[in-house]
Parts: C-alpha cells; structure tokens; sequence
C-alpha cells in the first residue's frame, strides 16, 4: 500500500530542502509520543512535515484497510480531527462515488498544509473543534483522532452529523482497541448496526489480555526509510476500528483476526463469528473453500459454512 502518486508527488514538493536530520528528530519525537499514547501537538512546520512524511502514509493505509471491508456508495464525507486529510484520502480511493469532503481539525497550520496538499474531492476545511455540530454526511470519519479527546462528547456529535455510516480507526494497541470497544457499545445503545469488522452485534468476546487489531503493510519511500534510519522497504501499521451505520448493512459472517497459518493439508484460521471466536481448520479436501483461505488474510471478512460441514471449535 502507498499513498496515491498525486499525494506522494504534492508531499515531495512540500518536503524538498527540509535538512533529514530535523525531520528524522521530528519523526523519532512523534514515534516516541505515539508509543506512549499521548497526542502529537505538531506545533512547528517540521513536525507536521514529520508528520505527512512518517505518519500519514501508515494512517492512509489502516483507514483504506478498514474502509474496504464495507460496501457503501456514500456522496459526501466529514472528516473529524482531518490533520492533513489523511482519512478523506482514503475514503476517495475506496468509494469513487465520494463528491465532496468537509474537513474538520483544530491545528490551522496542519489543516493548511493539507489544502496544499490537496484532495480529489471538493472540500470544505474548517479550523475549529470537532465537538462543534456539523452538517449530516454519508461518511464519517473519525481517524486516530477520538482518543485524543474525551470521547463520549465527540461521539456523539459525530454520530449526530452521520447520514450512513461512522468509521472509527485508532491504534492497534490495547488502549487504542478499548476505546474502539467502549465506543462500538455506545454506538450499539444508540441503534448503531455494527458492519465492520465484528461480524454481530454482541458484547465483544475479546479476552480480557488480548486485543482485536488488524494490519496494513505500508511501503517506505526513500526518504521515510532514511529519516527512520529504517531498512525494510515496508512497515506494517496496526490499526483497531469499529464501522457503525444507521441502517443495516451487509456485514461478514465470519472476520479472521489472526494470520492464517498454513499447515500440511490445511489452512488454520482464528474467526469471530456470531458463535464467539472458533478456530476453522480448511482442509485440502474442501477444494475452493481450500483455496479460498490460502488466499485470505488477516482483517478479511470470511464465508459462513456451507451446510453440512464441520462446525469450527471454540479458541482457547
Ligand atoms: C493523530 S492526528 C490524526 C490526523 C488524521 N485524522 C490522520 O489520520 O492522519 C489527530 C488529529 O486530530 C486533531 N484533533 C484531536 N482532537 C480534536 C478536536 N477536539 N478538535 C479538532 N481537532 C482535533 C489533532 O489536532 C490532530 O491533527
């Protein structure tokens, strides 16, 4: 995954003649904060180009990731906490059916960089707070923004403006995924239908020590790989999210949420399902069904059985 070429080339412009040595103390200051679960302030220019640079392509890529799991044709998007626009990008690329963004963030300065950078959408950039009321949009996003805020307030409003469906993304941590979970319970008390990624709107049975995430291989340019000191030509962002919508949608009957693990003459896949979390081990036997999980992945929605065949057995 790579952010796409028109974004990438309007981020090289941005960033030509910043020294690396000021952008990887900017990079290596926001990794530290983010490691530590405390908000990025980005209050000097080479912090938000840090920003743009390091971040942005892993946010892009766990938003597109959540985003692909629902089938939506949504015209109008609110991007909520919107920094340099990173969701309302994502949601370009997955629904072509998008016309038009309203972005709100409270950094002026990074909302500026992210009208230079651009969007393929018309949009709208507001400086304010997202607990301010919006008008309804198919499309809410609320990107790696909601734990940064006391959260219930801010729910609620963006829950208020959503016409469709309300996406949720924060860290793939275990602060990051009880947020998502406590937040996916007030969406549910509220008449939210859950379509992404629980395949059921019961309690979560997430263990206690464990936490439901999923991942995003982003791709490294050149430059996020030296300001990182990095070598692998990729790193993969860990995302939780939780898709709420008014009306019922489609959702999976099964999601997978581990690695498939592939064994001699079977595939091994970890599913939540509406029956709680099962192991299904696919055999060679099971000939497409076979051949449909050696192809699937982690964070994939996953078929219910067909009648007849064996019922998964409880994980534990
Ligand atoms: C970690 S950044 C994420 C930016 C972007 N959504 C992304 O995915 O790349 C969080 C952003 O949310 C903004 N933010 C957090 N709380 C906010 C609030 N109450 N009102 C407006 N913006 C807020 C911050 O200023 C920051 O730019």
């Amino acid at each position: 995954m790579q952010l796409p070429a028109v974004l990438r080339n309007a981020l090289e412009v941005e960033l030509e003649g910043v020294p690396l040595g000021d952008l990887s103390r900017a990079s290596a200051l926001l990794t530290e904060q983010y490691r530590a679960g405390k908000p990025s302030r980005l209050t000097t220019s080479v912090e938000r180009l840090a920003y743009v640079a390091a971040r942005m392509p892993a946010t892009y890529a766990a938003v597109h990731g959540a985003l692909l799991q629902v089938a939506l044709t949504p015209r109008t998007v609110l991007d909520l906490g919107a920094g340099p626009g990173t969701a309302a990008w994502a949601a370009a690329a997955v629904y072509p059916s998008l016309e038009s963004a309203r972005l709100v963030e409270r950094n002026g300065a990074l909302s500026a960089l992210g009208q230079r950078l651009g969007l393929p959408l018309k949009a709208e950039w507001l400086v304010g707070d997202v607990g301010v009321e919006q008008p309804e949009a198919d499309l809410v996003l609320l990107s790696y923004a909601l734990g940064e805020n006391d959260w219930p307030r801010i729910l609620e409003q963006a829950w208020k403006s959503t016409g469709m469906a309300l996406a949720l993304i924060e860290p793939g941590t275990p602060k990051g995924f009880a947020l998502v979970r406590e937040a996916r319970q007030w969406l549910i008390a509220r008449g939210g239908t859950i379509a992404a990624p629980c395949p059921h709107a019961k309690a979560c049975p997430m263990a206690k020590d464990d936490w439901c995430h999923f991942a995003a291989r982003v791709e490294r340019t050149s430059l996020h790989r030296r300001m990182k000191g990095a070598t692998m030509g990729y790193e993969d962002e860990k995302f939780s999210y939780v898709v709420a919508s008014k009306a019922p949608l489609a959702r999976a009957e099964g999601r997978i949420i581990r690695h498939p693990q592939q064994k001699a003459g079977y595939v091994q896949l970890e599913l939540c399902t509406a029956g709680g979390l099962v192991r299904e081990n696919v055999a060679k036997s099971a000939g497409g069904r076979h051949r449909a999980a050696r192809k699937a992945h982690w964070g994939d929605a996953w078929p219910a059985k067909e009648k007849g065949e064996p019922e998964g057995s409880p994980v534990g």
